[in-house]
């Protein structure tokens, strides 16, 4: 398996969590820097790019239409992140530093499915226009994981419902999530970054 992503790593306050930064469908791994450094400044951040293209552009895992996943690539996807993680964790001596997840739509979209097929990898994540990524066959335990999700009502890529879907999955799996609706569309507004700096602020990883 190749585990190797161009990716970004920038150190931080030992003390906090690591953030990693997973982007949506078209960027790469300086497209969430910004927001990653004004959610959490002193963290650590890992971004990582997106192996696979479509039409060019990258994404976390391959899709046959849009909102429909192809399974096997994103199982496959979904390891080869994880196993990522993992290396990276050794590489920069992060030693058991927890990592949360930082996600915008298809970067969100694999963030979830690590959450729910590789629980040991993240200690939480925020999930931003997020839906579920497959149907487990078994939930894993996410007691003490920490999940935010911000979608919104007025997303025409991710319907509401199936976000608030992932949000009970999440919790029927024991984590702890914050789950706002926001009337918002798919892109993101002024008042999620002010939501996440909040969520992460009040929070111990
Ligand atoms: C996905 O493919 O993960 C979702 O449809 C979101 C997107 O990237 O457009």
């Amino acid at each position: 398996m190749d585990t190797d992503f161009k990716h970004i790593f920038a150190p931080g306050d030992l003390r906090l969590p690591v953030l990693l930064l997973l982007h949506g469908t078209g960027g790469d791994e300086r497209d969430l820097l910004e927001l990653g450094e004004s959610v959490s400044p002193a963290s650590a951040i890992l971004s990582v790019r997106g192996k696979v293209l479509e039409h060019g552009m990258p994404r976390f895992f391959r899709r046959l239409a849009e909102g429909a996943f192809d399974l096997e690539d994103l199982k496959f996807r979904t390891e080869e992140l994880s196993d990522f993680i993992v290396q990276a964790r050794k590489e920069y001596d992060l030693g058991e530093r927890p990592i949360v997840a930082l996600g915008y739509s298809n970067g969100a979209n694999i963030a979830a499915s690590i959450l729910l097929s590789r629980p040991d990898i993240l200690s939480g994540a925020i999930l931003l226009r997020a839906m579920v990524p497959f149907e487990p066959d078994k939930l894993p335990d996410l007691r003490g994981k920490k999940v935010q999700m911000l979608s919104g009502l007025m997303d025409n890529i991710i319907p509401a419902d199936n976000s608030a879907r992932l949000a009970e999955m999440l919790k029927e799996a024991g984590a702890d999530v914050a789950f706002t609706l926001k009337p918002a569309g798919h892109g993101l507004i002024q008042s999620d970054i002010s939501d996440m700096k909040n969520w992460m602020a009040g929070r111990a990883f």
